[in-house]
């Protein structure tokens, strides 16, 4: 097996400190290493990376009742993928599902010597006793933060609400944790935040509704991070939050990239109470969505990318009486071309040229240094979508936020 250690580069190294602030570091307090990743993923400046190390020593772990050998200092993730445990890419597949990598989607979740804990981000030791399988009566958990009162500007709310002559505030969180790597993504602090107290569907809900309280609107909203990524979890804190919140004017808004929206998926959603959607597609190319995010695996980019513009078609087609649905697409010259923009809108239409798209304005963020498209460029594309593809209703982002048709 092959064993990882990170490694420093000081001369990339701009001593931010998010490696220490964000990252849930498993060998933090013995001061070693498990190779697990987690803060070169987090890295801004690109200064870590994985190199191999070899480990002389075993430790013997027991699985799912069986005794084994696995090499020390490494992480559950990667003693059961030696194993042969399956890491799979989608919810839906056997085995373990390990999509964000640092400990904030708790969807990796196994049972460690009695107590639930993330795989991705726990070191092996000696006598360590894993059991793949949750308990029956455990409640999934996950990272959830910056609860806050946001002014609306997402895909996913109708430009006719945003619209209001009063700024139109939804109550907001943002579940850590992604399974995208985009170098231009705005969100990546908590794209890559593993430390913090996991909440339950429950406890979320309840803070989400005080928010709602406090700001007395009837919008409530989570993103990301990528909030599907543990989908008991999501589905739950969907129910729980309608159930905190019966009156007609609520609305329980979800904001995704859509990569693991299975037909499945998305009718619990619905079931649950979901009644808006924003699904940010990044590419009708392979090529581009795999720039545009960051991923290396070309299948699993193939299928993320399919799978996103399928759930778009999905609710389009069989949920549009119960969910408001609004597309996000990508826009920035120097990661996909104007063509492909229209060939996206030209594909939407086919779907459904009534659906609502914004077109987003990628700009350098996290590890990104491209330069923002100008605000005449966003308009002009919104104009072109607009007029010449058919789309009925485009919304372009520009430096001073949203404008409309
Ligand atoms: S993959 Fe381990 S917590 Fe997300």
């Amino acid at each position: 097996m092959k064993t990882y250690v990170a490694q420093h580069n000081p001369q990339k190294c701009r001593e931010c400190g998010w490696c220490s602030e964000i990252v849930a570091c498993p060998g933090a307090d013995e001061l070693i290493c498990i190779g697990c990743g987690a803060c070169v993923l987090a890295c801004p400046n690109q200064a870590l990376e994985l190199v191999e190390e070899p480990r002389e020593k075993e430790v013997t772990i027991e699985v799912d009742g069986k005794m084994a050998r696995v090499p020390e200092r490494i992480s559950v993730k990667a003693a059961l993928a030696e194993l042969g445990y399956q890491v799979g890419d989608v919810p839906e597949e056997p085995g373990l599902f390990a999509p964000c990598g640092v400990g904030a989607c708790w969807s990796c979740a196994v049972e460690i010597d009695g107590k639930v804990r993330p795989a991705c981000v726990t070191a092996i030791k000696e006598g360590m006793r894993i059991k793949t399988e949750l308990p029956p009566d455990y409640t999934p958990r996950r990272l959830v933060l910056g609860f806050m009162g946001h002014e609306t500007g997402g895909v996913g709310t109708p430009w006719q609400v945003r619209c209001s002559p009063q700024p139109y505030v939804e109550a907001a969180c943002l579940a850590a944790g992604c399974n995208f790597r985009c170098p231009q993504c705005y969100n990546w602090s908590f794209a890559y935040q593993g430390k913090g107290d996991p909440l339950t569907p429950h406890e979320t809900a309840e803070r989400l509704t005080k928010e709602r309280e406090a700001h007395r609107v009837s919008r409530m909203l989570i993103s990301g991070g990528e909030c599907t990524l543990n989908r008991p979890w999501l589905v739950q804190f969907i129910r729980e939050l309608r159930a905190l919140n019966t009156d007609p004017q609520a609305r329980f808004h979800v904001q995704t990239n859509g990569s693991l929206l299975s037909h499945g998926y998305i009718d619990e959603l619905v079931d649950a109470g979901m009644t808006d959607i924003g699904i940010d597609l990044k590419g009708l190319e392979t090529d581009t969505f795999m720039r545009i995010t960051g991923l290396k695996d070309r299948d699993i980019a193939e299928k993320y990318k399919d799978t996103a513009w399928e759930s778009v078609r999905y609710i389009v087609e069989n949920y549009r009486d119960k969910v408001f649905i609004g597309v996000g697409i990508p826009y920035n010259g120097e990661l996909i071309p104007p063509a492909e923009v229209v060939r996206i809108g030209e594909r939407l239409c086919r779907i459904d040229p009534s659906v609502q798209v914004g077109v987003l304005r990628y700009r350098a963020d996290y590890r990104s240094h491209i330069s923002p498209p100008s605000d005449a460029e966003m308009e002009r594309i919104r104009d072109i979508l607009n007029e010449e593809v058919g789309l009925e209703t485009v919304l372009a982002w520009t430096e001073y936020g949203e404008i409309g048709p």
